[in-house]
């Protein structure tokens, strides 16, 4: 049984890859840390609940001595790094967090990481030679795109919001271990993903939360604001083949090749709602709203993911209008068992 550290698995995206990586690989143990920041909920893991192969710690990825005393009593093989903060709005208001988790948390588990698997420069230690860091990033690190063209990994970081700054020193910092000290690391930057167990402040849990309980859906601007979405399974998918078969040292962009506004998304999620969950009101549509648009909110992102396609043979199973229907559906029965929770625990109510 292999042990690696897989961070931040509390959160949307790393508890989608609990269990599905787990069911792949039976001889993998994970060690999850996680702070359970307010976007972290131990709800999100219940599915491998009382798997022996999945082991809880909370704790602040900047903790050196935590993350010492993990890697040292679990014998960690590996890291897969998901744990950040990754909302842009709230890296508008406060920044500082921004760089505390996602630049020094880095640093911090890198750094030790390096410390424990590498004598010196360039040399592992024996038995520790197979040791990688897979560090998962954003395209938000490219900047913004005007109506042409795509990023890939050669295109210039060019960072606008404090998240993806944060985001940008963090990959340059993993990019600095590999290229000083020679070690074993990849990193992935996604596209905007959407699914399953997404925090209620994102785009799309907020469309479908607001319609449901019918107060107005707030879109950023003119709505025309584009971004290329990728189904979360399909990133799970992509990090997976990249932290076995990815080339060391190397970058790979994941995008699902899926361009839509915020205007299409807001209409198909209210579509999808007007059929599954009709009111006497009306389409949900008539509660979409414009609102003052979001300080230096980038226009266009979109991927070109020749790389890991041609290299790894990765491909999106899904695409928007396939996985917005999974999705829709997933957030009806979570808010239907929040609402039964409330009627039970009148105390307890659900705001
Ligand atoms: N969501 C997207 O669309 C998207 C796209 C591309 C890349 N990413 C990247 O993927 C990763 C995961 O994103 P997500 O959407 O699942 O984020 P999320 O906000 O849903 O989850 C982040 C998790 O990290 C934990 N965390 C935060 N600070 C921590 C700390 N100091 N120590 C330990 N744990 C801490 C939180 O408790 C939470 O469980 C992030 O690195 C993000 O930048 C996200």
């Amino acid at each position: 049984m292999k042990s690696i550290l897989v961070t931040g698995c509390a959160g949307f995206i790393g508890s989608n890859f609990v269990p599905y990586f787990l069911d792949k690989y039976p001889d993998y143990h994970i060690v999850n840390l996680d702070l359970l920041t307010y976007a972290g909920n131990l709800d999100n893991l219940k599915e491998v609940e009382g798997d022996e192969r999945h082991t809880f710690v909370k704790g602040d990825i900047c903790n050196r001595e935590l993350v010492e005393y993990i890697f040292t009593t679990y014998d960690i093989r590996g890291v897969i790094h998901f744990a950040a903060e990754s909302h842009v709005d709230n890296s508008i208001k406060n920044p500082g967090v921004f760089v505390q988790t996602n630049v020094n948390g880095t640093f911090t588990l890198i750094d030790v990481a390096y410390k424990q698997w590498m004598e010196k420069p360039f040399v592992y230690k024996e038995g520790y030679e197979g040791c990688r860091f897979h560090h998962i990033s954003t395209d938000e690190v490219y900047g913004t795109l005007g109506a042409e063209g795509l990023f890939t990994e050669e295109t210039p970081y060019a960072p606008n919001s404090p998240y993806s700054a944060s985001k940008a020193g963090s990959d340059m910092v993993v990019r600095s271990y590999h290229h000083t000290y020679g070690m074993n690391t990849v990193i992935t930057n996604c596209s905007n993903n959407y699914g399953p167990k997404q925090h209620d402040e994102k785009l799309i849990p907020t469309i479908i939360r607001k319609a449901l309980a019918g107060d107005e859906i707030p879109i950023y601007g003119d709505g025309k604001n584009i971004r290329d979405w990728l189904y979360v399974l399909d990133h799970c998918k992509g990090i997976d083949l990249v932290y076995h078969m990815g080339k060391n040292g190397e970058v790979y962009n994941i995008g699902g090749r899926n361009e839509r506004t915020n205007n299409y998304i807001a209409d198909k999620v209210c579509e999808i709602l007007d059929e599954l969950k009709p009111t006497a009101a009306g389409s949900y549509k008539e509660l979409i709203r414009y609102v003052e648009d979001r300080a230096g909110h980038d226009r266009r992102y979109a991927i070109d993911a020749t790389k890991i396609e041609t290299e790894l043979g990765w491909r999106a199973d899904e695409d928007f209008e396939s996985g917005i229907i999974k999705t829709v559906e997933w957030y009806l029965k979570k808010y239907r068992n929040e609402c039964k929770k409330k009627i039970n625990n009148p105390g307890n109510g659900i705001v």
